[in-house]
C-alpha cells in the first residue's frame, strides 16, 4: 500500500502541569500515537480515542498526553501509520513514521523565570514566517503565543492545515520542527479563524482546552484559557468577529456575543483561582484591542468593522482590571502601538504588527519575580518598544 507522509511538525498545545496535546498533519488517512517519558528512552505510549476507537483521520491527528509528573522536562515523539480499509475485517497498515524525539517542559508555577514569544496577524504571510520560525527557534522561549489572525479564511482542510500546523510551509521535518515542537504554541483566535468554509475544522488542528468540571465531565472551553508558569498568569480570551452577530455577512451563523458573555462569566470565576490571584504579573491576550479610541468603530455598528472590542471592553475590562491585570496584548489593528494606562484606558495595552514586512512585528515577554520586560522588535529585530511592567505588589 502506498504509506502517508507527514506534512507538518508536530505542535505541542494546551499545556498544563501534567498533560499537554500534540497536533500534526498527514498527507492521507492515517492513525498515531505519541510516545513520552523523562528521559529519551521515553517509554510511555499515549493514544487518542473516542467511545473504544482510536482515531484515524485524513488530514489532522492530535494525541493528548495526560498522567505527567509535575515540574520534568518530558520527551515525546510522534509515530504515524497509514491505513486502508479492504473490508471491516481486513485492515491493511504501512510502516510507522516516527518524528524526531523532542524535549519540552510543561507551566509550572514554581519556575524562577518566564519567557514567551507572540506574533500576531500573520495573515499566510510565508515569507514573514519563515523569519519569525527562525527568530523563535534563536530566542528559545519557553512558550510561544500566535495572537489571531492567522489566515485569511479557511478553504480546505489542507489549506487549514498548512496554514496552522507548517506556517513556514517547510517539507522536510527531519531539520526543522518549526516553532512549536520544542515548545508549547498557545492559540488565541482573532476574527479571520471563522472564515471559510472549513473554519469549523480549526478544532481538529488547534485543539480546544478541556476542563474538568468534575471527575466525570468535562466540559470543552472553546479557545478561552489560563496558564501559569513562574511568576506570569497568561489570561486568553476569544474576541470573536469584528462584526455584530446580525450581519448579512455571517448568513445568521455567528453567535459571538453570548460567547463573549460566556467569557466573562467564566472570568469571574477564574480570576479568583489562586493561580492567578498569587502571580505576580497577569498578562491577557485578546486578538481585537480593548482599549477604546475616540471616534473609532467599536464593532457594534451597522457597518465597518471593529478597530477595539467595545463589546468586550464592557464586558471584561473592569474583572481584569479588578484582579490586577497589568497588560493586555492585542493585535487586529496592524500596527505597532502601546498605550500606557491612562484615564481613557486604565490597563497598558500593547498592539503588535501586521502582515506586510514594515509592519509585522515579534513580541518578546520576560519575566523573573523582580520584572517583566516586554519588548517589541520588527522583522530586523531593530527594537520598537521596550517596556518594564511593575509587578502587582509594586503597583
Ligand atoms: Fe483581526
Amino acid at each position: 500500500m502506498e504509506n502517508v507522509f507527514l506534512k507538518s511538525p508536530p505542535v505541542v498545545q494546551n499545556p498544563t502541569a501534567n498533560r499537554f496535546s500534540v497536533s500534526w498533519c498527514v498527507s492521507g488517512l492515517a492513525t498515531g500515537w505519541v510516545e513520552w517519558g523523562y528521559d529519551e528512552s521515553l517509554g510511555n505510549k499515549a493514544v487518542s480515542s473516542h467511545h473504544g476507537l482510536i482515531a484515524t483521520d485524513e488530514n489532522f491527528l492530535s494525541v493528548p498526553v495526560v498522567g505527567i509528573d509535575e515540574n520534568c522536562r518530558v520527551y515525546y515523539r510522534t509515530a504515524t501509520v497509514a491505513v486502508k480499509y479492504h473490508t471491516a475485517y481486513e485492515i491493511e497498515q504501512g510502516e510507522v513514521i516516527y518524528s524526531n524525539i523532542y524535549q519540552i517542559i510543561l507551566p509550572n508555577r514554581s519556575a524562577d523565570t518566564f519567557s514567551m514569544t507572540v506574533v500576531n496577524d500573520t495573515h499566510e504571510a510565508t515569507a514573514i514566517l519563515k523569519l519569525f520560525v527562525k527568530r523563535v527557534q534563536e530566542i528559545k522561549p519557553d512558550f510561544h503565543m500566535w495572537n489571531g489572525d492567522a489566515c485569511h479564511s479557511f478553504n480546505s482542510h489542507d489549506q487549514l492545515g498548512q496554514v496552522v500546523l507548517n506556517p513556514s510551509d517547510e517539507s522536510d521535518f527531519s531539520r526543522s520542527g518549526g516553532w512549536a515542537a520544542e515548545r508549547p504554541l498557545l492559540y488565541t483566535l482573532g476574527n479571520h479563524e471563522r472564515r471559510g468554509s472549513h473554519a469549523r475544522s480549526l478544532c481538529k488542528a488547534i485543539t480546544p482546552w478541556t476542563y474538568e468540571m468534575s471527575s466525570l465531565i468535562k466540559k470543552v472551553s472553546q479557545y478561552y484559557f489560563v496558564v501559569r508558569h513562574g511568576p506570569v498568569a497568561l489570561v486568553c480570551l476569544d474576541s470573536g468577529e469584528d462584526k455584530p452577530d446580525n450581519r448579512e455577512v455571517f448568513g445568521n451563523m455567528a453567535d459571538y456575543e453570548a460567547y463573549r458573555k460566556e467569557q466573562r462569566d467564566w472570568l469571574a470565576v477564574i480570576l479568583k483561582d489562586p493561580s492567578v490571584t498569587s502571580a505576580k504579573y497577569i498578562i491577557a491576550f485578546v486578538h481585537i484591542p480593548l482599549r477604546p479610541i475616540d471616534g473609532a468603530n467599536d464593532g457594534c455598528r451597522n457597518e465597518g468593522y471593529a478597530f477595539y472590542s467595545g463589546e468586550c471592553n464592557k464586558l471584561w475590562t473592569k474583572l481584569l482590571l479588578e484582579a490586577g491585570c497589568q497588560l493586555i496584548v492585542s493585535g487586529h489593528q496592524h500596527q505597532v502601538e502601546y498605550h500606557p494606562a491612562d484615564d481613557n484606558y486604565p490597563i497598558n495595552q500593547l498592539v503588535g504588527g501586521g502582515d506586510k514586512m514594515e509592519d509585522a512585528a515579534l513580541i518578546y515577554l520576560e519575566a523573573t519575580t523582580k520584572s517583566l520586560v516586554l519588548r517589541v522588535e520588527d522583522i530586523n529585530q531593530k527594537i520598537l518598544i521596550q517596556s518594564e511592567i511593575r509587578s502587582k505588589n509594586s503597583c
